[in-house]
Parts: C-alpha cells; structure tokens; sequence
C-alpha cells in the first residue's frame, strides 16, 4: 500500500509518495505540466529508464552523468545551458530520477534557473530516498569545498518508489537508517535486526515502512528548522562529524554509508568516554551494522589526525568549542559540547577503545 506524507513549510506545500511502482502517479503528476524536461542517472540502464522514458516522454528524458564529480559547478552552468538553449520557460517542471548527487544538482538548476521552477523528485538510492530528497537542500562542489554554492528549494512531489532499489545502491541507505533509529525511533533498529541477516530488498513491506519512518522523522525535524539555523536540523548529523572526515582522509574510497556507520560508533564511544551517556550505544551500534552487513571501516594512524583537521573547519565549531550531538541512548539525543583539544583526545581513546 502507498504511504502518503504531507508537509508546509512556509507556506508551501509538498508530498512524499512511497510505495512500489509508483508509475500512475508519477504520470498523473507530470501531465499537469505542458513543458518538462527529466534528467535521469547513467546509472539507471534498461528497463528503469524505459519507464522513465514512457512516464515523461523520451523528448523529455535527458541521461546525465552523475557522482560526486559531476556536482560541479561546470555540470551545473551545462545543465542550465541546455535549458535555455531549448528556449524552456520559467514554469517548466525540472525533475530528476537519481540518487543524492543528481538530486542536489537539479534541485540547484531548479531553484535558479528563470528565478525558480517547480520541482518533481524520484530518489532512485535508498540514501537519496530517506535523506537527501527531503527537505530542500541542494547545491554543488566548487573549488574542492562540498556544497560551496546552494539553496533551499522544496520539491513538489516526492515519490521514493521501492521498485527503483537493488543491492547497488542500498548499503548506503541503510546506515542513515540506523541513525534514524538513534536519534529517535528506536523501533528501526529493533525492525533491522529482525532481519537477521537476510537482505532488507527481499521484504518489501518492511523495506516501505522502514522507508516511511524515515521521511516522516526528516519532515518532521525539517519543518521546525527549516533554513537550518536554529539547531533542531543538527541532531541529523549524528555521525557526520566524524565520519566526514573518514569519508575525506580515505579520497571517497570509503563510500559514504560505512564512513558514516564508524562515526556513528566513534562519537558514540565518546558520549560513552565522557560519561555524558544514560545507556552505551556504541556496542547496539557494532551490532546492528554486522547484522545488516556493513563492513565498518577500522581506523588507521591518520585518522586521528584528519578528523581534527576536519574538526577545525568545521561550522558546528564556535569560539573553539564543538558541539557535537551524540546519543544518550538509543531514541535520545544530548550534546557534547567540548574545547577542541579534548574532543581530540575523546575521539582517539574511543578508536583506541573500539579497535583494540
Ligand atoms: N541535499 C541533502 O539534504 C543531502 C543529504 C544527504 C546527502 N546528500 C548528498 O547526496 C550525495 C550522495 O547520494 P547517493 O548516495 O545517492 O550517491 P550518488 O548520487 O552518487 O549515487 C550513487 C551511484 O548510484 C547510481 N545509481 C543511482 N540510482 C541507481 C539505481 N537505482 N540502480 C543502479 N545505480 C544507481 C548512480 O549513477 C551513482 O553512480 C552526496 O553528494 C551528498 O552530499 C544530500
């Protein structure tokens, strides 16, 4: 059965459809709209793009190159070109069928291009279903900076369809999950260790509800903060701090999914290490990532290094204090707000601890 999300967020409102074989509402979506153009991954071959070809038209359907590398300013200013070479008017709907780094990318197109269109979203990565296609955010990489240029601009219409996910592009996915689960419905962590190894693609239903969870915790949190400024948005990045960092020291040869799980151990240590905790949750963290087959990266020497270079630029840090959200236990969060030279040591003896 189909799961429908309403929001409003400044008056504006939007939905997010999940279900599986979304194809009859995608077409009722695209049909109010006269002109459209779909830019769809490379990564979505066969019969994934011929349904995409017949819902919006094959005139319409435009295959990009996507990836880290392709959030590109120069992608960017290509994009916007073919638009207005095709002579495409302002209230055309941009939409894209893709995971994180397309959606970041039209969603940047979109909300400049003519001053702003409408926007239609099908995240095709589990990732890009439970995070990045909701709550507005967009934008691309300049000058080796993630995100350097961007802006809030909401979708219409959401439509995370189960039917797009194969085992490609759900590892990912399924670690943002669990941060879900920590932050605050514990029931997703419960729902992930039932599977008891099996693959989360094999039971659709679950793999729907987990997905719903999800969404509706992001709009949720969204909702009260939407530009991201009053520090409601920041207990999403659980994790990120360091797992960042993880991401970055190993040249994005850690995919973002297990760099994230070993943050999410790491400043759970600490939270532990810091006696600032009610419950460990570093160990119900192992635990669950071995059940549901991520492989955590261990730590290297350079590590400790590289998070704190990270660290230093980071803008969770103020007048050399960070505040860094961890877990108190699972479903609640806390802050730990510490000098930089002591998140520093807190970060090492937690690898020290976890890796032994
Ligand atoms: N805007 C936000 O709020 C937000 C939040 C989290 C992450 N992000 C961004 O999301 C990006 C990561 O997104 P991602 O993990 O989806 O990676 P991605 O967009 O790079 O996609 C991963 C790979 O999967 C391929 N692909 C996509 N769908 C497929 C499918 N169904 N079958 C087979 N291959 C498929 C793509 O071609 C690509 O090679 C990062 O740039 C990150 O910064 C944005």
């Amino acid at each position: 059965m189909n799961r429908r999300i309403a929001g409003e967020i400044s008056g504006r409102r939007y939905e997010v459809v999940i279900g599986d074989l979304l194809d009859d509402l995608i077409r009722e979506h695209l049909e109010k709209y006269g002109q459209k153009r779909m830019f769809i991954s490379a990564g979505l071959k066969g019969t994934y793009r011929e349904r995409l070809a017949s819902l919006t038209g094959r005139d319409n359907l435009v295959e990009i190159r996507d990836g880290e590398n392709q959030k590109s300013f120069d992608a960017y200013s290509s994009v916007v070109s073919s638009l207005l070479s095709a002579g495409l008017p302002r209230n055309v709907l941009l939409s894209y069928a893709g995971g994180g780094t397309l959606g970041d990318l039209i969603g940047f197109v979109s909300s400049t291009y003519k001053r702003g269109t409408p926007f239609m979203a099908i995240p095709t990565t589990l990732l890009a279903q439970v995070d990045s296609s909701i709550g507005g955010k967009n934008g691309v990489n300049l000058s080796g900076v993630k995100n350097a240029i961007g802006t809030f601009h909401l979708p219409e219409k959401v439509f995370c369809d189960t039917s797009f996910l194969n085992d490609l592009v759900i590892s990912d996915g399924l670690s943002e999950m669990v941060k879900y689960g920590v932050v605050g419905d514990a029931t997703i962590i419960d729902n992930l260790m039932e599977l008891r190894g099996d693959s989360i693609l094999s039971q659709n239903e679950l793999l729907t509800s987990l997905v719903e969870k999800c969404v509706s915790m992001k709009m949720d949190v969204v909702s009260k903060d939407i530009h991201d400024t009053k520090g409601v948005r920041s207990v999403l990045n659980f994790g990120h701090t360091v797992g960042h960092a993880i991401e970055s020291v190993s040249g994005n040869s850690i995919s973002h999914g297990r760099a994230i799980a070993a943050g999410m151990i790491i400043e759970s240590r600490m939270s532990e290490l810091a006696e600032i905790c009610e419950d460990p949750v570093s160990p119900v963290l192992s635990n669950v990532f071995w059940m549901i087959g991520i492989d955590v990266p261990r730590p290297d020497s350079t590590w400790g290094q590289e998070i704190m270079s990270y660290v230093r630029n980071d803008k969770k840090v103020e007048g050399g204090m960070v505040k860094l959200p961890v877990p108190l236990r699972i479903g609640r969060m806390g802050s730990l707000d510490v000098d930089l030279e002591s998140f520093g040591k807190l970060a090492s003896r937690a690898m020290e601890d976890l890796w032994r």
